[in-house]
């Protein structure tokens, strides 16, 4: 059965990033997938310093070995200052290609204005480094799209949003089933 690990990289208790992490987490249950979402306000990760060795770390511990046994990734993210979140970029840092290499990697990203871009293309880059497969949809909500996620369910989901995320989920889920295949043989 495919695995699938989700990190969500916001720092915040009702964050929407995270919200739309758990729909997403939904939707490919629906499908039959199993699916693990690592939420890094809940699970926490020390800063990165190539210095330490980080033996008796269990959430960095768990974070490595998902992320090590995931056959595709969901990467989500706030957009701050037109970036990805710190706390991401902190978690990515412990990572590398041994976790990434092959992998098809899906951008998500929420931002206070209307678009998420900026976040999502720099996501982007940091994956293509980590020698990851970055799916050709991504997904950005902004400004009052973010009120979709304003409920833990997404009860109040936008007809539009709803549309939008089934649809990149489902080619998420084509490219990443694709990949898996080619690599069984
Ligand atoms: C430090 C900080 C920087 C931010 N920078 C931007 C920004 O550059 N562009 C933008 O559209 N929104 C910006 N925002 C707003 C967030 O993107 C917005 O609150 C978003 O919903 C956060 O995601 P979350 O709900 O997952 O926490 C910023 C918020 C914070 C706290």
């Amino acid at each position: 059965m495919m695995n699938i690990v989700i990190l969500a990289g916001s720092n915040r208790k009702e964050a929407t990033s995270t919200r739309l992490s758990e729909y997403i987490q939904a939707l490919m249950v629906q499908k039959g997938k199993q699916v693990q979402l690592i939420d890094l306000y809940q699970t926490p990760v020390p800063f990165y310093s190539p210095d330490e060795g980080y033996h008796n770390h269990p959430g960095l511990a768990n974070l490595k070995k998902s992320m090590l046994e995931a056959d595709a990734i969901v990467l989500a993210t706030p957009e701050y200052h037109s970036s990805i979140s710190g706390v991401l970029k902190n978690a990515l840092d412990h990572l590398s290609k041994d976790h990434f290499g092959g992998k098809v990697v899906l951008s998500v990203s929420s931002s206070g204005g209307a678009i998420a871009v900026s976040s999502l293309t720099q996501l982007q880059t940091i994956v293509r480094n980590l020698h990851g497969i970055n799916c050709p949809e991504w997904i950005s909500i902004g400004g009052d799209q973010r009120k979709s996620f304003s409920t833990p369910v997404a009860e109040t989901i936008q007809p539009d949003v709803e549309k939008r995320v089934k649809h990149v989920v489902d080619a998420f889920l084509q490219l990443a089933g694709q990949m898996s295949k080619t690599k069984a043989h």
